[in-house]
């Protein structure tokens, strides 16, 4: 009887320290599921997330080069009147930029002017990009240029849950791709804006036949359903009731360009990974030496 009352208190005493020990533990462990993780913001998750990457992708100085910073001062919203030699000259500047190693120069004090065009360009001319799989617009802006302009399918911060490529194209990353590179001076993301366009002032009047013919009205919402992929008229992107839609307009270099395939491209299959994701820590090297 003894015996068995021991081995209880024994056994009471081990599950309270087991408890005050995991507790204290948890509470001066750091965990990325701990409360403190989900709270942070993106850009503190993502300085979280840099800590623990494998050798072969560490950053020496994040945000931290001379590059990004002039690239800060340039890239200030800088107005000017958009018309004339003025922007034709600006469209030329911008196109020259592109070398092996940018696609976008960060030093250019110009650089703020391409962003207020982007945003404020006259649209002379819209049509329907058929590229990918996904609907896309192509406008000619004022001065002659192209851009692309993918619309807004979603509230910015609506997280889609499921695999990477779950949801529709999220206009939002163009633009976050666009400061990423500049952050990580890698510049080879297009330049891209945010812009609200208004479908029946800016769009219709100097639409495409091919555009106009995917277009209809619906609850007094303009709509468009385009031609791609997976485009069908039962799944259009509808302005709202003002006639008024956003998303992202993306620089569109003239000139031909080479497409080489990334090599760190993800896969398309559930459960299928890529080269990169079974070797980290070889693949860089290997990329580095071979491609
Ligand atoms: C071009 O820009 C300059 C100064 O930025 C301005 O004085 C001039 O009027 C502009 N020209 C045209 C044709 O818009
Ligand atoms: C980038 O801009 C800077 C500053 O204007 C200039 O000195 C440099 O030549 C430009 N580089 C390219 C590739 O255009
Ligand atoms: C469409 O707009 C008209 C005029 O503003 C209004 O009378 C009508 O109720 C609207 N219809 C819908 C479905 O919102």
């Amino acid at each position: 009887m003894l015996r068995r009352r021991n081995v209880l208190v024994l056994s009471v005493t081990i599950l309270i320290l087991f408890f005050f020990t995991t507790n204290y533990l948890r509470s001066i462990l750091p965990s990325n599921n701990s409360v403190e993780y989900t709270s942070l913001s993106i850009e503190g998750k993502i300085q979280i997330e840099f800590k623990n990457l494998p050798k072969d992708y560490k950053i020496p100085s994040l945000i931290e080069h001379n590059t990004f910073y002039a690239f800060l001062k340039n890239i200030k919203n800088e107005k000017f009147e958009i018309s004339g030699e003025n922007i034709t000259n600006l469209w030329k500047e911008a196109n020259s930029w592109v070398t092996k190693t940018q696609i976008f120069n960060m030093s250019s004090p110009n650089i703020g002017k391409v962003a207020y065009a982007l945003k404020n360009a006259k649209i002379l001319k819209a049509d329907l990009d058929t590229r990918g799989t996904q609907l896309k617009f192509i406008f000619t802006l004022d001065g002659n240029q192209q851009v692309i302009f993918k619309p807004q399918w979603y509230e910015k911060e609506r997280i889609i849950e499921g695999p990477v490529y779950a949801g529709k194209d999220r206009y939002g990353s163009e633009i976050v791709g666009f400061y990423l590179s500049a952050i990580l001076n890698k510049p080879l993301c297009p330049i891209s804006v945010e812009r609200t366009i208004s479908l029946k002032q800016d769009v219709l009047p100097v639409a495409t036949k091919r555009l106009l013919e995917t277009t209809f009205m619906s609850k007094n919402r303009t709509c468009i359903y385009g031609q791609c992929f997976f485009c069908k008229k039962e799944d259009p992107i509808c302005s709202d009731k003002n006639s008024y839609l956003n998303g992202a307009v993306i620089f569109n270099i003239k000139g031909h360009l080479v497409s080489n395939r990334s090599p760190w491209q993800r896969t398309y299959k559930k459960g299928k990974r890529a080269v990169w994701q079974e070797f980290p820590e070889k693949y860089c090297k290997y990329v580095y030496h071979h491609i």
